[in-house]
């Protein structure tokens, strides 16, 4: 029998959590509570794009965030809101050790026993600006939590706030593919779970790579949430290469002008 208290608690985080939700489309905030077999817990919030698919999921959030706090041992998930169903499914499929649904907004482990300890946040503060060097430290560090099953090819990232506070992010990958979530994307979205809408600058360490830039997917999430940042790329022993966000996505399709009209196009001869 689930002690009910500890799940209406964690129901309460969970709808707390969903405020910090990024939502402009539906309007409807979203939050995911993993709690881990020890009572700690993390949230992940919805995070919406202009382009529909590129939403990061509330409980991809919070599997992420989890991934780079080195914690799988997951006992159970908590929604702000009751599934639906094709999202029941979703979760059922994303989640290892495997979990039950038990109700509509709580996923577990029968016969557990459920206790609370501590938030986990992820946030890491420093006590001035963060310069490229350290950036970049910082981004390879966070590339040893990256799971590369598929593609043995870590990517590390870190989002800095301009308060002095930093968010890490790798790329975690899955055997099917389409819910990986690349390093930017993953500290973006541990930046914006724990309320941050402060993005200045993004740096992104790939050492396997001579040339690579961020993936037009976390160009697009990144002008979304954080379209004046900088981002600075780290690929080994060349010096680092600093790009605008602004510049990777020239003509961006975005919240601002996607609703801006435009005269017809007209085909010349
Ligand atoms: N990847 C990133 O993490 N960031 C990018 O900007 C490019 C691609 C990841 C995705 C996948 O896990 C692996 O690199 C191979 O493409």
């Amino acid at each position: 029998m689930v002690e009910s208290s500890v799940i209406d608690t964690l129901r309460r985080f969970a709808k707390e959590a969903a405020l910090r939700a990024y939502v402009p489309y539906s309007s409807q905030p979203r939050a995911a509570l993993v709690l881990l077999s020890d009572g700690d817990w993390i949230c992940g919030v919805r995070i919406e794009n202009a382009s529909y698919p590129l939403v990061i999921p509330a409980l991809r959030s919070a599997l992420v965030r989890a991934v780079m706090t080195g914690r799988e041992d997951i006992a159970a998930v908590i929604l702000s809101a009751p599934a639906k169903a094709e999202e029941s499914f979703t979760i059922l499929q994303s989640v290892t050790p495997p979990i039950e649904q038990l109700e509509e907004d709580f996923f577990g482990t029968p016969g557990f026993t459920y206790r609370i300890r501590t938030q986990l946040t992820m946030c890491r503060h420093v006590t001035e600006p963060i310069n490229p060097h350290t950036g970049i430290r910082l981004a390879r560090r966070a590339a040893a939590y990256a799971r590369t099953s598929e593609s043995d090819f870590p990517v590390g990232a870190i989002a800095v706030t301009d308060n002095f506070q930093y968010f890490q992010g790798a790329n975690i990958e899955r055997p099917d593919w389409t819910r990986i979530l690349c390093a930017e994307r993953a500290a973006i979205a541990a930046a914006v779970s724990a309320g941050v809408s402060n993005i200045e600058s993004v740096y992104v360490s790939c050492l396997k790579s001579a040339v690579a830039t961020p993936c037009g997917a976390c160009r697009q999430v990144l002008y979304e949430i954080a379209p004046e940042s900088v981002i600075w790329m780290d690929r080994g022993s060349q010096a680092p290469e600093c790009f605008r966000t602004e510049d990777l996505l020239p003509r961006a399709f975005s919240l601002a002008n996607r609703s801006r009209t435009s005269s017809r196009c007209t085909i010349g001869n």
